[in-house]
This record gives C-alpha cells, structure tokens and sequence, in this order.
C-alpha cells in the first residue's frame, strides 16, 4: 500500500463524512466531533506506530485503520441519533459494512484488507481474540491504544467543563451518581469493566479509567501521564478513600507498566 492509495482513501472519507451534515445542529456537533476524533486517533497512531519502529509502509497501514475504525459513527448518529451501540448497533460492524458496499478497500491486496476489516472489528471489542499473525496483531493493538488515548482526552475535557458539551450524545450522562461494588472491585484488580456492568456516571468513569489496564504499549500510557487525563478523570469523582485508592493502584500499574516494558 503506498501513500497515494492512502491519498484517495483520505478523500473518500472526506467526502463521506460531508454527506452527512445538515442544518441540524446536534447532528453537525456530533459528526464533527467524530470527524476531529478521527484525525487525532490518526495522528496518535502515527506517533506510537513510530515510537515502537513501524516501517513507512505499516505507517499507511496503520493510518487507514485510523481513519476508517468510526466510520460507522456516521451513519449509527445519523440514523438513531446516539453514539450507544447498545441503543442502536454495533458501530464497527456498521463501519465494515459501508467499507464493503462501497468498495473502499478493492484496490489493496487480500491480506491489506483482512487486517484492515479485523482491526476496526475488533477496536472496540472488551477483549482481543488469540492470533497467530502477530503483524496483525500489532495493527489490532494499535487502533485500541489510539482510539482509547483520544477518548480519554475528549473524557477528560467533558468531565471538566460538561457545559461546553451540550449537545454530546454518549453514554456518559446517567443522572444517578455514586460507585457499584463490582465496579470498585474491578478496578481495584486490574480488571476490565463491560458498559452492561456499569449502573452510574461514577461507574462509567471507572470504566473509563479501566481502559489504563487495557493499554498494550508504554508510549500511549506516556501520553496518557503526560496529558494529565488520569488526574482530570479522578478529579471529577467525589474524593472518597476508595477514589483515593483507586488512584494510587493506577498510578502504580502505569509505573510498573512504564518500567518493565
Ligand atoms: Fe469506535
């Protein structure tokens, strides 16, 4: 794949993306912030694709995989008016179909396209399957890193000021407050939390903030330290003990992770 493919990939989603707006307001906050969201995940793929020695070549491929890993976010908001999978569909999947039904990915070769396809499939799933390629395996690992670094990011920023984010549909906006027990549980053993699991936007935020353990490479947790996502987080929680707790584990699982890698 060489960088004029990319090109062209580029403009097909440029031009995807502007059929979508409208003089809808909600709509237009919407798609823009996705549309910015995937150009950020773009760049944080570039920058952790390099960071752990990725040819100019698998930069391309990385980039595609950027590029294309929400593209069913805009047909999801288009057609049901939320970014929740649950109240709608799952959007990678929505995203593999328009790839596929408009013939996107016809011009690289088989093995391009599968990577391609099984990355976005699997950005936002809670767990990657076991796989034998560990090429591809890379590209899996690195959508989920980007992506997650982002959204981290835009958390972080809506949980400062909420206000500026009015027209915002995620699942974020639960009114009942305070943590569940599991939840706690969980991310005080660095475990993993499943939206289905979660009952509270105290609970969403430690999910959020469970994706740390997710993380596979030391230059996104770097990132994540160095942006001060991890302290804007916690902040908006109430200052419990638990949170208190929670923080502490966290920062000692970046550390050790940070150290051994
Ligand atoms: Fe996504």
């Amino acid at each position: 794949m060489d960088k004029y493919v990319f090109e062209s990939l580029n403009s097909f989603f440029a031009e995807y993306v502007k059929g979508f707006y409208s003089d809808d307001e909600e709509i237009n906050f919407n798609l823009k912030l996705k549309e910015e969201h995937t150009m950020r995940v773009c760049s944080n793929i570039t920058n952790i694709g390099k960071g752990i020695g990725l040819d100019e070549n698998d930069l391309i491929m990385a980039n595609t995989i950027a590029l294309f890993h929400d593209i069913g976010r805009f047909e999801q908001f288009f057609r049901y008016r939320t970014f929740s999978d649950a109240r709608s569909e799952n959007h990678s999947e929505l995203g593999i179909k328009v790839l596929v039904e408009k013939k996107v990915l016809n011009k690289l070769t088989d093995y391009e396209r599968d990577v391609i396809v099984m990355s976005i499939r699997n950005h936002n799933a809670l767990n990657l399957p076991e796989m034998d390629d560990k090429r591809a395996l890379t590209f899996a690992m690195l959508i989920r890193d980007a992506d997650k670094l982002d959204i981290l990011g835009i958390l972080a920023d809506y949980y400062k000021s909420p206000e500026s984010y009015e027209h915002l549909k995620v699942g974020e906006s639960s009114k009942v407050t305070g943590i569940s027990r599991n939840i706690l549980e969980s991310v005080m053993n660095l475990k993993s939390i499943k939206f289905s699991d979660t009952k509270t936007s105290d609970d969403m935020k430690l999910l959020r903030l469970s994706w740390i353990y997710d993380i596979n490479y030391k230059i996104t947790l770097m990132k994540v330290l160095e942006r001060g996502y991890l302290e804007a987080i916690i902040d908006s929680l109430p200052m419990t003990n638990e949170i208190k707790n929670v923080y502490e584990r966290l920062r000692e699982y970046i550390s050790s992770f940070i150290e051994n890698q």
